[in-house]
């Protein structure tokens, strides 16, 4: 079978195409034949050696994919041939409370991941795919689509109602966009550029503020929500917006750590800044099984599409990279490997 294989820290030019025999499944695996891979900010990070706990050997990366499953082991009961699904971002992670042993490992980061024409992993390690969404959109859930749908409903506590925050309009932010349009949710979107805002809020972002233009953008967010702030922010700044986000949150509102695409330098945060509105502040990591399945029904129900910015062939890998590194995207960016 076809893949492609990078070490962590040799760059996007350390990206090749590799042939590789096919393996046995042990009896509690299945085959999956990849139909589509989406790409991650992560994946970037992987390449550049940026990412925790990467291993010393290449390996095959990103952690997104959706296929059909071609094989079943003979202990095998929760797939059978033919079956639609989508990689879940911890194998190990099913259900329950984070602990360091549920999230040692993840596709494309420490075990072989989804830029291939098959995965061989456990059972356990998939998802359902949700009806009604193509590959290349189901392709999205794993990583994107949980974080937002975690950052959003989990870790952010929003419900019907909350007001939410969303940095940029990269794929967690777009995901979290759609998702939070669905909920009931009043969305403010902060991005570098007008016409992505204008793209925004006709995807329902009920208003936007160019980060760019505004620099103090938190003052804006508080001056769009009468003085009182956000409900729920996914932060997925880091170390350039942390400090204004949790300024831009209400009183009892939550501040979700998801990202440091502007830097993964120290904060300096007063302790008062939480203290005085009892504001929280909680970092999170992808999500459990248990909630890339809640994710599915949610979308399955209400209908949403992931926002696809553009989508490359299998032997278009290294321009798929390099596309998502010049970070002129709106939403997912996927790499189609079979139908
Ligand atoms: N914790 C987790 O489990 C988890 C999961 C997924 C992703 N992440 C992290 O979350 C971050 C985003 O991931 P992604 O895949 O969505 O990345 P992405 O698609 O590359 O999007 C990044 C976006 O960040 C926006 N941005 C850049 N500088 C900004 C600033 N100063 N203020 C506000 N927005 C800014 C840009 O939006 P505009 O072009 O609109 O300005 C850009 O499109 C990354 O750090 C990634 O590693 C974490």
């Amino acid at each position: 079978m076809k893949a492609y294989q990078i070490k962590a820290g040799d760059g996007l030019a350390g990206l090749r195409s590799i042939e590789r025999p096919s393996t046995d499944l042990t009896a509690n695996q299945v085959r999956v034949r990849i139909a589509a891979a989406a790409m991650n900010y992560r994946d970037l990070s992987f390449a550049n050696g940026q990412f925790h706990n990467s291993p010393g050997h290449p390996l095959v990366p990103l952690v997104d994919g959706c296929g059909e499953v071609v094989e079943v082991g003979s202990g095998v009961t929760r797939f059978k041939s033919g079956n639609k699904v989508i990689t879940s971002y911890y194998p190990r992670w099913i259900d329950g409370a984070i602990s360091p042993l549920k999230t040692a490992v993840s596709f494309g980061a420490q075990v072989d991941g989804t830029l291939a024409e098959e995965v061989v992993a456990s059972d356990e390690a998939f998802v359902t795919a949700p009806l009604g969404l193509a590959p290349i959109e189901a392709s999205t859930l794993p990583c994107a689509g949980v974080t937002a749908w975690n950052a959003l409903f989990v870790a952010g506590s929003a419900k019907p109602g909350s007001s939410v925050l969303l940095l940029g309009t990269g794929g967690v932010s777009l995901w979290a966009l759609m998702l939070a349009k669905a909920a009931g949710l009043s969305a403010i979107v902060a991005s570098s550029s007008d016409d992505k805002l204008e793209r925004a809020r006709a995807l329902g972002a009920a208003a936007t503020v160019n980060y760019r233009v505004m620099p103090e953008w938190q003052d804006e967010v508080l001056r769009l929500t009468g003085g009182a702030g956000v409900d729920t922010v996914v932060e997925v700044g880091g170390e350039g917006t942390l400090a204004r986000s949790l300024k831009a949150t209400a009183p009892g509102g939550t501040t979700v750590v998801v990202g440091r695409v502007t830097g993964s330098g120290p904060v300096s945060i007063e302790p008062g800044a939480l203290i005085g509105g009892a504001k929280r502040l909680v970092g999170i990591t992808a999500g459990s099984r248990a909630m890339l399945e809640q994710l599915v029904r949610f979308v399955e129900v209400s209908g949403i599409r992931p926002v696809i910015d553009r989508v490359f062939r299998f032997d278009e890998a290294a321009a798929a990279y390099g596309h998502l590194a010049a970070s002129q995207h709106f939403g997912k960016t996927v790499i189609e490997i079979g139908s």
